[in-house]
């Protein structure tokens, strides 16, 4: 099971160091939380500090986009430095188009789905398709509860993806507990803000959820 932390429980006023943290910590993927304001009633943080954050880590920077419109800001995300670029599917009015500006700078692209979004809209761009991530709280905020429709979820997309190379993501409310019902479910990264960065051991939080 791959575990990335989501930076938006760390220390902002701190963050380089943090990340350098997570990754020593053994974090798979840095999950970077990147809110508008106007898709998600929260605003958090922009191109600029993906930039600043790269040469922190080699780790894949897992880039989450709760942002719309979406298309006009990909090319700054890519070129900041991320790997693996996700838009909400709720949030483009073309996915498939805006799937294939993000392979057009090379990067991996990933939809993520709302918790009352069914899997379903990712069926005809499955060959585009990097990584799903499946929202298990409604995106805005950390440190809310797990809503357990995802596990459901999770094992309807192990059936869609089948031996595609798409990998499977849930994100929200994880913590140990969920983390077991996700990996029996199909998932194969889980993200995590509070689970991890909660007490200051995020070695020994990054195994507890492994
Ligand atoms: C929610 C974000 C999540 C969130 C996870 O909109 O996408 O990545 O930070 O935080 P926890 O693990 O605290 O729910
Ligand atoms: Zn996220």
């Amino acid at each position: 099971m791959k575990i990335a932390p989501s930076l938006l429980s760390a220390d902002f006023a701190r963050l380089g160091e943090e990340v350098r943290a997570i990754d020593l910590a053994g974090a798979d993927y840095i999950h970077i939380d990147v809110m508008d304001g106007h898709f998600v009633p929260n605003l958090t943080i922009g191109a600029p500090v993906v930039r600043a954050l790269r040469p922190h880590t080699a780790k894949t920077l897992d880039v989450h986009l709760m942002v719309e419109p979406v298309d006009p800001l990909i090319e700054s995300f890519a070129k900041a430095g991320s790997d693996i670029i996700t838009v909400h599917a709720e949030a483009t009015r073309h996915l498939d188009r805006t799937l294939q500006l993000i392979k057009s700078f090379g990067k991996k692209a990933g939809v993520a789905l709302n918790p009352a979004t069914p899997e379903t809209v990712i069926a005809y761009v499955l060959d585009r398709l990097d990584l799903v991530l499946v929202m298990s709280v409604n995106p805005g905020f950390g440190g809310q509860d797990f809503l357990p429709v995802a596990l459901d979820k999770v094992r309807r997309l192990r059936g869609l993806v089948a031996s595609r190379p798409i990998e499977i993501e849930v994100d929200g409310g994880v913590e140990p507990k969920t983390a077991a019902e996700l990996k029996e479910a199909g998932a194969d990264v889980l993200v995590a803000g509070s689970a991890i960065f909660h007490s200051a051991d995020y070695a020994a939080n990054i195994k507890a959820l492994r």
